[in-house]
């Protein structure tokens, strides 16, 4: 075979594997193969050494234009190639843009956090504001400044966890008071406050008891603060969550911070106060302690009692939520079953 049927044969064979490679490796390999250094057409070109010279610029010319072909051949499959990955590509990553999307399953607040959010809502509209204290807090300010020395029997009621003698989880919110009492100035106006979170109690956890539960504190300190405004209050209060038609009623009680103390009732939501089981026939429903703040509490927080005073009240989230949607057993608040949860959808 000579030089020039040679090169005839390397290029058909050379485009027809062209044409046949599948890869972008293949088509590389058949590049190397014909056109690289050692490659079949070079070898080619350098057998033309020992062509007589007059026909070696013909053979030279034919090889440089096989070696264009080839090259040309091989650039436009690699491009072909390319196209094709490209439009596997695109088809296996087809979306169907008009088919039903996949629902989002929303969740919602907590109910304990919808009870205080409504409450949060209702007295930033009233001018209070919110203020939180630290749930680790210090005996002074959970006990003694609430008018609670360290031998008041009171303090039984309470027991919690100690971090040391002096500091421990907060039994109420009513530290806030305190400590909300001693920073304000008064030149400036009333103490207006409320403070909503977590508290513990150092009770072995049933259907009525929790280690840890809620509370949302309440206080209104200024000049001329009656008792009419905590009733005029509370009763807002009662409404909001309760309902329109709520009625409340104060019965006397007992609380060291305050005097006089005491309990506040909601007429029933359920019977509307004729009797019934959840009210258990009285018609009234007990939802809180309340007060007007006791001399001692403003004394030692450097309030004058003698030109100031005002209200307190302290209300359990936990409880509100229980008699409002009748759940009989606390701990469900804090086992995040969602088959409890989700039923307290805000939207139905
Ligand atoms: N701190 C009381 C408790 O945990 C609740 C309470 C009662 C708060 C009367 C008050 C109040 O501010 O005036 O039992």
């Amino acid at each position: 075979m000579n030089l020039q049927e040679r090169l005839e044969e390397l290029k058909a064979q050379g485009l027809k594997a062209i044409k046949d490679s599948k890869k972008l490796k293949e088509i590389n390999d058949i590049r190397v193969k014909l056109l690289g250094k050692k490659g079949q057409i070079t070898e080619v070109l350098r057998g033309m050494r020992d062509l007589p010279k007059e026909e070696r610029p013909k053979i030279g010319v034919m090889a440089n234009r096989v070696r264009d072909e080839l090259t040309n051949a091989i650039s436009n499959r690699q491009d072909e190639i390319e196209i094709q990955k490209v439009a596997q590509k695109l088809e296996a990553e087809k979306i169907d843009v008009t088919l039903p999307g996949v629902p989002v399953k929303a969740g919602q607040p907590h109910v304990l956090s919808q009870i205080i959010d409504e409450i949060e809502k209702l007295f930033l509209g009233l001018g209070f504001q919110i203020v939180e204290g630290p749930e680790v807090e210090e005996d002074h300010y959970n006990f003694e400044m609430l008018n609670l020395p360290p031998d008041h029997p009171a303090r039984d009621m309470q027991d919690t966890f100690y971090i040391t003698d002096k500091t421990l989880m907060r039994t109420q919110t009513s530290p806030v008071q305190a400590r909300t009492l001693e920073k304000h100035d008064f030149s400036k106006g009333p103490l207006k406050m409320i403070s909503p979170g977590k508290v513990y109690r150092r009770d072995t956890d049933d259907a009525t008891h929790s280690h840890q539960f809620h509370q949302v504190e309440g206080l209104v300190v200024g000049e001329n603060i009656t008792m009419a405004n905590l009733k005029g209050t509370l009763q807002l209060v009662a409404k909001t969550i309760f309902g329109e038609d709520r009625e409340i009623r104060l019965r006397p009680s007992y609380f060291p911070f305050t005097e006089p103390s005491a309990e506040v009732d909601v007429s029933c939501f359920k019977c509307g106060g004729k009797g019934c089981s959840v009210c258990k026939q009285s018609g009234w429903i007990e939802v809180l302690g309340a007060g007007m703040v006791h001399p001692n509490v403003l004394k030692m927080a450097g309030v004058d009692p003698e030109t100031y005073g005002g209200f307190a009240f302290g209300l359990g989230p936990d409880r509100f939520a229980m008699l409002k949607y009748g759940v009989d057993d606390i701990r469900e608040f804090y086992l995040n079953d969602l088959r409890f949860l989700s039923q307290f959808s805000q939207k139905g």
